[in-house]
């Protein structure tokens, strides 16, 4: 693997490290700081010509930092004569807004997918992006992994029984689809209905939960008002557990006081593909790697392998 080289900016670094070590390779010498107005400065300190690099770099928050300082590198690498250069952005932010549901409004998932190709990315690695169809935003090769075996190893050696898994919303019916098939469990559907940009209302709960141990599913958390809402409406409805797997823990503004008020839920697991600040942790909400998935899909796509085929 002496053509592979990692790089990172400084949105995950932890992540980045944890990835180097499944892969057996040292995290290549890059220089990402600022200089003192506040704009960022990148230096490639080692040589990549000719090499297959990945960049690891989550928009998440401080998002425009973070997409800054991943074009940066990107360009630095194009002008440094990599051979190929992928983003891996296991967090993909500037997600939401993904359509012109409204008018006057962007659709800026399509012009970050726009950046970052004219940045230099040859190739994007992502999991679990809020809209399958973001893939085709972009005109290079992107292959998007799934958290679901994370969450699945990890649910497996708990051994639940009497399943369901819950999508909070029509958005991730498909996800959570995908999450009832592998546990061998049933499928229920909230109907969300959302009043503005952080209040979300639980109105129904479609399938049957009386029971059940139920698992919430999800791309994202941010302000924790959607995971509340299903919760207490789960409860209602006669759940007998609950927990969630949420991919990306954005928790931003409430969520941590929504997650800390809401204890009719047991368990909140999210993964490491956004950094957490000691702020950010609650004996409720366990982290789970993606460095192990991340490691196994960069060392397929080095080696020009099948990477769909790590969720046969
Ligand atoms: C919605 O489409 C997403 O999948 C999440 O359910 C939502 O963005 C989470 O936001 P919040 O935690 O603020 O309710």
């Amino acid at each position: 693997m002496d053509k592979l080289a990692i790089l990172t900016g400084n949105a995950n670094l932890e992540l980045a490290r944890n990835i180097c070590k499944h892969l057996k390779v040292k995290l290549s010498d890059a220089f990402v700081s600022k200089f003192s107005e506040g704009e960022i400065r990148v230096k490639i300190n080692e040589n990549v010509r000719g090499k297959d690099v990945f960049v690891i770099q989550p928009t998440c928050p401080p998002v425009n930092e973070n997409l800054m300082e991943l074009l940066i590198i990107l360009d630095a690498l194009k002008r440094s004569s990599a051979q190929r250069i992928t983003a891996v952005i296991p967090y993909f932010g500037y997600a939401r807004q993904d359509r012109k549901d409204q008018p006057r409004v962007p659709i800026t998932a399509k012009l970050v997918a726009n950046l970052l190709t004219v940045a230099g990315a040859n190739r994007i690695l992502t999991i679990d992006l809020h809209a399958g169809q973001i893939q085709g935003f972009f005109d290079i090769p992107l292959d998007h992994l799934f958290a679901v075996t994370v969450f699945n190893d990890y649910l497996a050696e708990k051994k639940m029984k009497d399943l369901v898994v819950v999508s909070p919303d029509v958005g991730s019916i498909k996800m959570a689809r995908a999450y009832a098939k592998r546990f061998s469990a049933g499928l229920a559907i909230i109907d969300k209905r959302r009043l503005s940009p952080e209040k979300a209302e639980a109105v129904h709960i479609l399938g049957e939960v009386e029971g059940k141990n139920a698992i919430i599913v999800d791309d994202l958390i941010a302000t924790g008002g959607s995971l509340v809402e299903a919760a207490k409406a789960l409860k209602k409805a006669g759940a007998k557990t609950i927990v969630a797997a949420i991919t990306h823990g954005v928790l931003s503004g409430p969520a941590m006081d929504n997650i800390d008020k809401c204890d009719v839920l047991q368990k909140l697991l999210i993964t490491d593909t956004i950094p957490q600040p000691e702020e950010k942790q609650h004996s409720r909400i366990e982290v789970l790697s993606v460095a192990g998935l991340l490691a196994e899909a960069i060392k397929r796509i080095h080696h020009e392998e099948s990477v769909s085929s790590l969720f046969d």
